[in-house]
């Protein structure tokens, strides 16, 4: 499947149109790259995800945290990323436009390049004979570009707004430690915004300045990796699996098991193969279809600089090919030892051994606007020779409107039962009642917003209590009992 950037601008009109997505952002001032906004219908769906994601840490017994999102300079100096965390930049001769090379070498030339270093950057954009999008020539020089946002706190302190909520998670390690009562394994996780001055963000939700992040940390000691106990309940679940070594080789992603995946060495540890697991099993419970599903192994040369190995789970998009959801990194002591360095503090657990020893971090580092934008990329369903009917098929649980109820007609008591219903039903899910326009244009309106089911009350129901329920994507109709509604929607609308 090629990436359509033709179908990428027919969804986000689409998406501003029904009121999911904004943007950029300040749109009446002309909009910024890189920021977004979520409308009234966007935001409902991106809080089901998130609630996805925090239904999954808290099953596995995660704890939820929020920390500052401003922190003083001190932090990234110590994390590593003020010196670490930048990208290739690349001007036009004129000056005037800038590109970040390794984006540019994929857009233009289809060129995988995210692991190349500067020179091979410099190399691959000479042979291809790379120009700008605009069609102008490059300046062929790579600096290097902070994707730190920086402010100040009070006068001129400097400061930064986090580029991940990770290195946040860690600082108050010595609290959480109290919290559980000096006992190693524990997990913790936050959602929340993080910042990254991006060059040039193209690409709608996939690429912004400002987003939002679900990230879990797990502390551990490094033998406790290998030993990880619920690995065995999760050991027969199979993962699309795609090695360093098959990406080489031009080989295609394996269904693997963890059993498997663990003999073979295809992954170093259980701990970091259950944690792979639970990330796969949250995107799966999103809805994407697995067919759209691999995790890629990061090359050696392609890791972040604190990571000892990554996979990231992608999803293949119809509008721009496949692309990153979530990362899961073993991040050693990395983190921790930096912060006990530039602190001044002992950031440590005793081990079973009596040692003070620094812990090491297992991440699962979800974006939530991603998925997001993935879930609406293969739900948008356009029929260009009906355009009444157009179709969000969103997995039901993630619908931002669940259930619609409308009245046939709106005299002889049908509006007041079929409010009746609304109230209801509105109780335990997301409705909405609608009464104006024909029928048709209800049931549209609603298919446009990914609504999976309608309810409809008409002279029947005056009779027997009945109603007919309307199904979005095979428009099906049957009757049921108003008695039996609640339990019917439950069933297929609770995830
Ligand atoms: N915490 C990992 C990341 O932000 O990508």
């Amino acid at each position: 499947m090629a990436p359509k950037p033709e179908f990428a601008d027919r969804l986000t009109a689409y998406l501003r149109e029904k009121g999911f997505v904004y943007g950029p952002e300040p749109e009446i001032y002309g909009g910024v790259s890189g920021f977004y906004s979520y409308g009234p219908l966007g935001k409902r769906l991106k809080n089901n995800l998130e609630e996805i994601i925090r239904k999954h840490f808290n099953t596995q017994g995660f704890y939820e945290v929020e920390f500052p999102i401003v922190t003083p300079a001190i932090v990234w100096k110590a994390s590593g990323h003020l010196e670490g965390f930048n990208d290739p930049l690349i001007l036009t001769e004129d000056g005037k436009e800038s590109y970040r090379a390794d984006k540019l070498i994929e857009e233009m030339a289809g060129i995988q390049a995210d692991h190349m270093k500067d020179e091979e950057l410099l190399k691959t954009l000479r042979e291809k004979n790379i120009k700008s999008p605009t069609g102008k020539k490059l300046a062929m020089k790579i600096e290097r570009h902070s994707l730190m946002m920086r402010t100040s706190i009070g006068r001129d302190t400097e400061a930064y707004n986090r580029p991940e909520t990770a290195t946040t998670t860690y600082l108050p390690f010595k609290n959480y430690m109290k919290f559980f009562r000096d006992t190693l394994p524990f997990g913790v996780f936050q959602i929340g915004k993080a910042f990254r001055n991006e060059i040039s963000p193209r690409q709608h939700l996939l690429r912004c300045r400002e987003f939002t992040q679900a990230e879990s940390q797990t502390i551990l000691f490094p033998e406790m990796k290998q030993k990880w106990e619920k690995f065995e309940e999760a050991k027969s679940d199979m993962m699309p699996l795609w090695t360093e070594e098959m990406q080489k080789s031009g080989k295609e992603p394996k269904e693997t098991s963890l059993q498997e995946a663990i003999e073979k060495k295809i992954l170093k540890n259980r701990a970091y193969a259950w944690h792979l697991n639970v990330a796969l099993r949250m995107v799966l419970d999103f809805g994407i279809p697995r067919k759209n599903i691999r995790l890629r192994q990061h090359h050696s040369d392609e890791k972040a600089f604190y990571s000892d190995d990554t996979w990231d789970i992608e999803v293949q998009l119809r509008s721009f090919g496949w692309a990153e959801v979530c990362g899961i990194s073993d991040r050693t002591n990395y983190d921790l030892q930096q912060h006990a360095k530039f602190s001044k503090q002992k950031l440590v657990s005793r081990t079973l051994e009596g040692k003070d020893e620094v812990p090491h971090v297992i991440e699962i580092a979800f974006g939530v606007d991603r998925p997001f934008f993935a879930l609406l990329d293969l739900a948008y369903d356009e029929r260009e020779e009906d355009e009444q009917r157009t179709l969000l098929r969103l997995p039901p649980h993630t619908a931002p409107i669940q259930v619609g109820v409308f009245p046939l007609v709106k005299k002889d008591g049908l509006a007041q039962k079929a409010e009746e219903i609304y109230g209801a039903l509105a109780k335990r899910f997301l409705c909405v009642y609608d009464e104006s326009g024909s029928i048709g244009r209800r049931y549209s309106r609603l298919d446009a917003a990914g609504t999976p089911f309608c309810i409809t009350v008409d002279y029947d129901t005056m009779k027997d209590d009945t109603v007919t329920v309307r199904e979005r994507d095979s428009m099906k109709q049957e009757r049921r009992k108003v008695s039996e509604l609640e339990a019917f929607l439950g069933a297929k609308l609770d995830g």
